[in-house]
């Protein structure tokens, strides 16, 4: 069954703390990025783990492998659940972290690759050398790469979940963000696809934030994502 994530995108521990105990039970699945990792470190992963709930670490690791190695070692002893890293960091980097992982056992971190940013265009990936090219022939291709060099799955948009849901393993793990239940406000996404469809197309874990984290009743919010997406199998 699909796990829903909910994406902290707050500024504190605080108002971290305050989100998740007004999601209640429902939620078990909580996203940490760049901008409230920067600011509170690992004081607020301990915070969400001391609530009970799963983290997922979205820090989108990318270095020389014993920098990376060591780096999803300190996440995995904060007890994190899935991490991020770029695929194009290449083999020996991805290798480094899945090695890392699997060390702390099938209770450690899940290695996510992420292919393309969403936000690049064809233009952008020329100008950092890759040409010939689509974006989307370049998701496809480092998809393949990330899981054969041992990543656990990928985080990937709703318009491409379906293709590589179909064209990797199964046990691939698929994160999609941009999931907006009918109704909800878009917000600066722009390719959108509902929970239903999300689930429907492969995802495995959806990451929701504005439409949970700003509902005048974030419970109902969260509780009407996961009918849908319940719905949907
Ligand atoms: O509020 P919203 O539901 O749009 O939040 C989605 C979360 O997923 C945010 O934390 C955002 O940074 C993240 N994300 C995304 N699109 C991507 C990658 C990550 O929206 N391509």
């Amino acid at each position: 069954m699909a796990e829903l994530i909910v994406a902290l995108d707050v500024q504190t521990k605080e108002e971290a703390v305050e989100k998740i105990k007004a999601i209640g039970d429902g939620v078990g699945f909580y996203k940490i990025g760049l901008e409230l990792f920067t600011a509170e470190g690992p004081d607020v992963v301990k915070a969400v783990k001391d609530l009970g709930k799963k983290v997922f670490l979205d820090l989108k690791f990318h270095d020389i492998p014993r920098t990376v190695e060591r780096a999803v070692k300190s996440g995995a002893k904060l007890g994190v659940d899935l991490m991020t890293i770029h695929s194009v960091g290449a083999k020996a980097m991805i290798r480094a972290a899945a090695d890392a992982a699997a060390e702390f056992g099938p209770t450690g971190p899940k290695i996510l690759a992420v292919t393309v940013l969403t936000s690049l265009d064809q233009s952008d990936l020329a100008d950092v050398g890759i040409s010939g090219r689509t974006p989307a022939d370049q998701v496809a291709a480092m998809a393949r790469f990330a899981i054969d060099n041992g990543a656990n799955g990928l985080v990937c948009s709703p318009m491409e979940v379906g293709s590589l849901s179909k064209s990797l393993a199964a046990g691939t793990l698929f994160i999609t963000p941009g999931v907006r239940p009918k109704g909800a406000s878009v917000g600066d996404q722009k390719r959108i696809a509902t929970p239903a469809d999300a689930v429907k197309d492969g995802a495995t874990h959806l990451v929701v934030g504005r439409p949970i984290l700003a509902a005048d009743d974030p419970v109902l919010a969260a509780k009407n994502i996961l009918d849908e997406m319940n719905g949907a199998i």
